[in-house]
């Protein structure tokens, strides 16, 4: 790819914005006031403000390999604590894709290197639904399955967050669940009932 292109498609960018609203720019740099944090996959398929029809100022957002919230990654956490107390965003996404590659190296029994205990995540997803999940012959809905699982487990690590429980119970900010369908473009509400997920969590993990 010559890089040059990308400098192109910026200038065609900008006039197409300017044409639409002449104050485009100085109004983005007002600042921003996003209602939606979309933690995402790394993978360049999932797109975030793209495949939602969102774009700047809209949509303040976190991708990692598997979209994967881990409450020891100083990364991830300080997004979300910044995006729910300080921009108070009103939702929180997490949305997994079917094809993600992190997913299936989980599921593959490799030694991947320094990614082993990024994976290990994944794996414990796994292990926590490896009835259902043994249950499936066919491996390509297996897979499916796991990446739905584990979206599920992600938006469960948000609810045991101090951060989350008290935006819940403060002003009603809501979790979901989403995945990403990379061969026909279409994005799946999990529908995960996060007051059940948040009453069943708050049992242990209560924080607040
Ligand atoms: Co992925």
């Amino acid at each position: 790819m010559n890089l040059d292109k990308v400098f192109e498609n910026n200038k065609q960018w900008i006039e197409e914005k300017l044409s639409n609203d002449p104050n485009y720019f100085e109004n983005l740099g007002k600042g921003q006031n996003p209602e939606l944090l979309f933690i995402g996959c790394s993978d360049s398929r999932v797109t975030s403000e793209e495949l939602m029809g969102l774009g700047p100022g809209e949509v303040f957002v976190h991708r990692n390999i598997a979209n994967m919230v881990i409450s020891i990654d100083l990364n991830v956490m300080s997004v979300v604590n910044y995006a729910v107390e300080y921009l108070k965003v009103n939702h929180v996404i997490v949305c997994g894709h079917y094809e993600c590659g992190g997913v299936k190296a989980a599921m593959q029994s490799a030694d991947m290197g320094i990614l082993n205990p990024w994976l290990r995540n994944i794996r414990d997803v796994y292990r926590i639904h490896k009835n259902e999940l043994n249950s499936i012959t066919d491996e390509g809905e297996k897979y499916d399955r796991l990446v739905e699982l584990n979206v599920k487990e992600q938006c469960v690590n948000l609810i045991k967050t101090a951060t989350v429980q008290k935006a819940f119970r403060d002003r009603g900010l809501k979790v979901h669940g989403w995945v990403f369908d990379v061969h026909t473009g279409k994005l799946i509400d999990l529908k995960i009932d996060f007051v059940k997920y948040l009453k069943d969590i708050m049992e242990i993990y209560h924080l607040d």
